[in-house]
């Protein structure tokens, strides 16, 4: 019955006539065997006291962004850390707003903006509010986010409206939380993603590189780490951060990604390589900058190894996946990598034209593995990172039936 034993949620109650709701909810998750720890709004002390939280979830309420620290042992970071999923219910049309747009004014809103966890909402308002443009803008860029939205249901509201609006009952929002924590697919895998472009050397100032930005390969680096696996992100050059809670090699050309793949291959279950890897470098990059003396300037290109290749030849090959950055006959194009290269699966990717995935926020994806052929429609790349970690990890396990734990 204990289906969150051992889990850590961060309750936030914002102030509405459904925080009441947010007493069970407390109640349910403790009962499920979670760890519950609650942040009330000074508005939410309006419709519910913090004594009854306190009771419910058997610690110290945290209300107050400046309380002494020393008093509760814990203050918006320590919170922020110690949670493994952050739920808000109910969330109002002001704390969306704030958290669509990354204001932090109360202990809440601040401990969201330190929290890299999952973060849940469970909307409770007037159905008019609901349904603002403003509100709705605000609930898409939090979806975009990776944020996850639960409700509202339909139905007769406090106010005397009729329509969404109504937080989910405490049972379902305690269900969904379940299906979030467990979600822990590819927990004990090791994973190696490369990501983002190469940088192949022409003299000391100029080299050969590409549009990569480098995304996808951390979104989805993101995604498998809250599946639960270990991550080694080898990554060329980006103007990216990267992502809490991975091991992170940085290099530069093809070469060096080879070398740091080869080197942390042998010990990982599933191999993604995101990175758009020069296929060229110069046979004999310049020791000085190259001057413009010559009228014309031919530079010698040599062929770089093909990483994803060598992974899936290697004796104990890991599950292995690759990406086709595709200008045309994107399918077909991709197909033939699968089959040349080995691998296990192709996530394919248009990278011309007004849909390009390179550089954007958002992408699409054509999964083509040796069975057959499906789709993961356009959305932002967070959410479309979550999509391909399932599709990956249940490709993994159909492979390697006994790996499944
Ligand atoms: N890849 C790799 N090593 C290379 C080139 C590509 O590991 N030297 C991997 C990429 O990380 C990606 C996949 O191979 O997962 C396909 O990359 P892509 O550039 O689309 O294809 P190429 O194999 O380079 O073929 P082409 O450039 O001819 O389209």
């Amino acid at each position: 019955m204990h289906k969150l034993a051992g889990k850590k949620i961060l309750l936030g109650i914002t102030g509405g006539i459904a925080a009441y709701k947010s007493a069970l909810l407390c109640r349910e998750l403790k009962r499920l065997g979670a760890d519950v720890r609650v942040i009330m709004t000074v508005a939410a002390t309006h419709f519910i006291t913090p004594l009854t939280l306190q009771a419910l979830s058997g610690h110290t309420v945290h209300c107050d962004l400046f309380e002494a620290e020393s008093d509760h042992g814990m203050g918006h970071i320590e919170l922020a850390r110690w949670a493994d999923l952050v739920i808000i219910a109910p969330a109002s049309a002001n704390t969306i707003a704030k958290l669509a747009h990354g204001q932090a004014d109360d202990l809440l809103t601040t401990t969201v903006l330190a929290c890299d966890k999952p973060l849940s909402l469970a909307p409770a308002m007037n159905s008019l509010m609901w349904q603002h443009l403003a509100t709705q803008a605000n609930i898409q860029l939090l979806i975009s986010r990776g944020v996850t939205v639960l409700g509202p249901a339909e139905g007769e509201q406090a106010c005397g409206e009729q329509g969404p609006g109504r937080m989910l009952e405490a049972e379902q929002i305690a269900e969904h939380l379940q299906q979030q924590l467990n979600q822990e697919l590819l927990a004990g895998k090791k994973v190696v993603v490369t990501a983002g472009p190469t940088w192949e050397a022409i003299d000391p100032v100029r080299g050969l590189t590409n549009h990569s930005s480098g995304k996808m390969g951390y979104e989805l680096a993101s995604a498998l780490r809250d599946a639960g696996a270990s991550i080694t992100l080898i990554s060329g050059p980006t103007a990216l951060s990267p992502p809490a809670g991975v091991d992170y090699i940085n290099i530069t050309s093809a070469k060096e990604m080879t070398d740091a793949v080869m080197a942390n291959v042998p010990s990982c279950d599933i191999f993604i390589g995101v990175a758009a890897v020069a296929d060229y470098r110069p046979v004999s990059p310049a020791q000085q900058k190259i001057k413009k003396d010559a009228d014309s300037l031919s530079i010698e290109l040599v062929r770089n190894p093909d990483i994803l290749a060598m992974v899936a030849a290697l004796d104990d090959a890991p599950f292995t996946v690759g990406f086709a950055a595709e200008t045309e006959k994107v399918v077909e194009n991709a197909q033939k990598k699968l089959t040349a290269k080995g691998i296990h699966m192709i996530a394919a990717n248009p990278v011309s034209g007004k849909n390009s995935a390179f550089n954007a926020d958002s992408n699409e994806l054509t999964l083509i593995d040796r069975d057959g052929i499906s789709h993961l429609s356009r959305c932002s790349k967070p959410l479309l990172a979550q999509k391909l970690t399932k599709e990956i990890a249940q490709r993994y396990y159909e492979t390697y039936p006994a790996k499944d734990s």
